[in-house]
């Protein structure tokens, strides 16, 4: 792992204020920077303003003010939110700065002395939202590919630079760094684009035109093309020709992550104008999905545009951090919607994580004086492995979800960890242990897992949710400093006899009208287990939230919670599970337990091992040869101590009431769907 990690997002047109989209890849990267100094990176992550070009000038003029003074009124709009939002971005650039604006032209000058910028006549059609010439291919009907809108036929003199020799160079790069474009959707799209012959790039704008810009210095007559100004960015910030040592130490980054919107100047410009310049590509651009709002398309005509102000004030910035990462798999559009939001903060943040936090700190305080526990006696074996394992592989396996990144499984990794907690502690009942003879040592078992899960859990989600993380630290009774990283360990001597300092509740549950079925079933509250001790801690506060918001009713979860209405899915979901048939080569059953098969099966090109829970319905004899299907590329775990390396797929709610199979002789290692 290199010990440097620099990040960035684009930087936005100061055109108007920011909304959801530009939050959701500011977020995004948010969190990679601060996993990234969880890990003990040095991490430079930049984000900001592209101040020059077209599209500023007209909303400048718009507002009949001064280009400048327009950027210089909004750029505090997208500085205060980040604060709001807690980006902890270490630079924030806005090209009309003079250090930004030297390196352009400094970089101009010398790839006009190279011979790599050259001046020609240009006629094609012109759109001018874009800001873009087209070639007569590209424009069907006199409509601009991109943007739909009406074309202008225009010639003028420009200035080009050479990006067409850099074809064949691009597409082999490509080819041999399966990592640089993600995800590979979008690899494949930009190696489609480049089976046409690729074509100079226009950089430069005569003032007749648009004066807005950064002046060529080998021509005063024209500015910059805002694409090559901006994406310049990159490495004026690092220091690119003003301070080497400290851009050696940053360049190539790890991420530009950036929305499906600029991939083609992301991963076909920038690289070839790096290429020019002797500087090494990126490692990885990854280019996310584009959020909808309710069904439609977000703009300011239809009024439907999400202030991510509005729902921060609502909801509170953690839980609007959440939803963004966790709602929708990440490279995927997505559909924005309050209803899903208030389903999702009930389900996974104040019945889940708020409600895990609580009620193993009430427990603590009620039985073991408000102190961290010692482990005691093992109450069940099976599980106490489970939590430690999971538990001790969070933060790896939370990292290699975010080296994708995935943030929804990131997140689903924290889920399943407070999941198997709950329901530890649903069967382990440590309010009824209290009332037996050695009951105390049990407790604080149960008591000592969930709080070091829970421990792990504050480390972890900090890349996330950086205030509740601090919260849930301090209620634990962790005088940790986040920007220090810390090594965690399972049981290292240091948590038991930490005094808890159990405050509000991290995640009051929202209730209020809503519309949609999905939000009203996950907002009723669980029911409370008989002898629990009660949660009686206050709610925080939502700032200046509506009176929708109540306390919470006591918060506990059902033994076997009710699985929210499973929203549907697309068929590129589906498609996501590789189902196969198997051939059972061998079955045998896992020693003490009453539930698990041990099985061997064949895939045709390979053998699996694979841990299931079919041995209430089957004796493992009834299984050899039989052809079934199992879900393969499932990440494989740990049951038992055994691994699994798939799951087979059985029909039955609680209880297996049968394997699933196919109707011919197919063979093994065939593909279901
Ligand atoms: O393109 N869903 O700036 P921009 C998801 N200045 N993400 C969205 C989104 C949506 N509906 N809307 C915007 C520019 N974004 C150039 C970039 S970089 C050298 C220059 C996000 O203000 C997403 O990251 O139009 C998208 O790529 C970016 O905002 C576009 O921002
Ligand atoms: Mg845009």
């Amino acid at each position: 792992m290199d010990n440097t990690f620099y990040i960035t997002t684009p930087i936005y047109y100061v055109n108007d204020v920011p909304h959801i989209g530009h939050a959701y890849t500011t977020v995004a990267a948010d969190v990679l920077a601060r996993f990234a100094r969880l890990r003990g990176q040095h991490v430079f992550f930049l984000t900001g303003l592209d101040e020059h070009g077209q599209k500023v000038q007209q909303a400048a003029q718009k507002a009949g003010i001064d280009p400048q003074l327009y950027c210089d009124r909004l750029a505090p709009q997208f500085e205060n939110l980040w604060k709001r939002l807690n980006i902890s971005n270490d630079d924030f650039v806005r090209t009309t700065q003079p250090r930004h604006k030297i390196v352009v032209q400094k970089t101009l000058q010398s790839l006009y002395d190279k011979g790599e910028i050259y001046q020609s006549d240009y006629t094609g059609w012109y759109c001018t939202a874009d800001e873009r010439f087209w070639t007569e291919k590209d424009v069907q009907d006199g409509l601009c590919p991109d943007c739909k809108r009406p074309v202008e036929r225009l010639s003028e003199k420009n200035y080009f630079f050479r990006m067409s020799a850099y074809q064949d160079w691009l597409v082999r790069y490509i080819a041999d760094h399966p990592d640089f474009i993600k995800p590979p959707s979008r690899r494949n799209e930009v190696l489609g684009f480049l089976k046409q012959p690729l074509e100079d790039l226009s950089i430069s704008r005569p003032k007749s035109r648009l004066s807005w810009g950064i002046e060529l210095p080998f021509d005063r007559s024209y500015v910059t093309y805002v694409w090559f100004d901006a994406l310049v960015n990159y490495i004026s910030i690092p220091g690119y020709l003003t301070n080497e040592s400290q851009f050696q130490t940053w360049w190539p980054a790890n991420f530009h992550l950036i929305g499906k919107d600029i991939l083609t100047t992301h991963s076909v410009y920038w690289p070839t104008m790096l290429r020019s310049l002797g500087l090494e590509p990126p490692k990885a651009i990854f280019a996310h999905g584009w959020w909808t709002v309710e069904g439609e398309k977000m703009s300011k005509s239809r009024g439907n545009v999400v202030d991510p102000n509005a729902m921060i004030d609502r909801f509170g910035v953690d839980a609007f951090r959440y939803f963004l990462l966790r709602e929708v798999p990440f490279g995927q559009d997505g559909d924005f919607s309050k209803n899903a939001m208030v389903a999702r903060i009930n389900s996974d943040l104040a019945n889940g994580l708020g409600n895990l936090l609580s009620r193993t700190l009430t427990m603590i305080d009620r039985y073991c004086d408000g102190v961290i526990p010692t482990s005691g006696q093992s109450v069940d074996q099976a599980q106490e492995t489970l939590i430690r394992q999971h538990t001790e592989k969070l933060f790896a396996d939370v990292g290699n979800a975010l080296a994708i990144p995935e943030f929804h499984h990131s997140l689903q990794f924290c889920s399943w960890l407070m999941t198997l907690c709950d329901h530890y502690i649903e069967t382990s009942t440590p309010w009824a242990l209290a009332k037996q003879p050695n009951g105390k040592d049990k407790i604080a078992t149960v008591l000592y897992h969930c709080s070091e899960a829970l421990r792990h859990l504050s480390y972890v989600l900090y890349a996330f949710m950086p205030d509740t993380a601090v919260e849930m630290a301090r209620q634990l009774g962790l005088s940790w400093d986040f920007s220090k990283p810390v090594e965690l360990k399972w049981n290292d001597g240091t948590f038991p006899g930490t005094r808890i300092a159990k405050g509000r509740s991290l995640f009051p549950r929202i209730e209020g009208s809503t519309r949609s079925s999905t939000a009203a079933q996950t907002t009723i509250a669980p029911k409370l287990n008989k002898g629990e001790p009660r949660v009686t801690d206050q709610p925080m506060p939502i700032p200046h939230s509506s009176s929708t918001t109540v306390p919470p009713t006591p918060a506990v979860q059902q033994p076997n919670p009710t699985p929210p209405t499973v929203a549907p899915i697309t068929i590129d979901d589906f498609m996501k599970i590789q189902l196969k048939t198997a051939t059972v080569l061998t079955a045998e059953r896992v020693p003490n337990s009453e539930k698990l098969i041990k099985l061997q099966v064949d895939l045709g090109t390979e053998k699996r091992q694979i841990v299931a829970g079919i041995g209430k319905k089957y004796d493992p004899d009834a299984l050899l040869g039989k052809r079934i299907v199992i879900v393969a590329n499932l990440q494989p775990r740990k049951l038992m101590g055994l691994e699994s390396q798939g799951m087979v797929l059985a029909a039955g709610e609680a209880n297996v009431e049968g394997l699933i199979t196919v109707l011919e002789d197919v063979a093994p290692g065939i593909k279901v769907k």
